[in-house]
């Protein structure tokens, strides 16, 4: 059976042009001579990292985090879970958290708490894709790419059951 069809929210080129803003608003944010430090959490945030860091022209390194606070649906069930920590210490790096999306912000609130206590010398967010209106935290994302309405959106990383992440752009199911 084909998959459905996700509506168009926002194209891959509009995407690309964002993530090009992002990325030169974060390397401004640091001295030239510092790393950055890109902590990426999977799967969502695969292809936005992917795309981030090639729009850094600067000295970047990435590490990999992977949590899981949905099952196979599409709502929140408030429990995070990790599933994969970092290869490496973040003692005293410009850590930047790379995340799709920040929906109740459940997710990146537990992230910020345990990155936070490994003591960073900075630590800062950002987020392709803000939903504000789901947030039952108040989080701080410093770099937020979209911020869209409450519906559940799939393509570029995000999915539903495991889907849909290959799309180029991102898309409204049952739209
Ligand atoms: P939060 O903890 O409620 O902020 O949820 C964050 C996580 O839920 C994200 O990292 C996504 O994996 C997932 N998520 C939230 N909204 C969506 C959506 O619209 N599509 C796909 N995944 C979503």
């Amino acid at each position: 059976m084909p998959d459905i069809t996700p509506t168009v929210m926002l194209s891959a080129e509009e995407i690309r042009d964002r993530i090009a803003g992002l990325a030169a608003e974060i390397s401004r944010d640091y001295p030239d001579d510092e790393e950055i430090h890109l902590v990426a959490i999977l799967k969502g945030a695969f292809l936005f990292l992917g795309d981030l860091i090639r729009a850094m022209p600067r000295t970047v390194t990435v590490d990999f985090m992977a949590v899981s606070s949905y099952g196979k649906g599409t709502s929140s069930s408030g429990e995070v879970r990790m599933i994969k920590d970092l290869d490496t210490g973040l003692e005293a790096r410009n850590v930047v958290i790379v995340e799709d999306i920040v929906d109740t912000g459940l997710t990146l609130s537990y992230l910020q708490e345990i990155l936070h206590a490994r003591n960073p010398k900075t630590l800062r967010t950002a987020c392709l894709l803000s939903k504000p209106s789901r947030r039952k935290i108040d989080v701080k994302v410093e770099y937020i790419g979209f911020s869209i309405e409450d519906r559940f959106v799939v393509g570029y990383g995000l999915d539903y059951a495991e889907k849909y992440r290959n799309l180029p752009y991102i898309g409204v199911l049952n739209a």
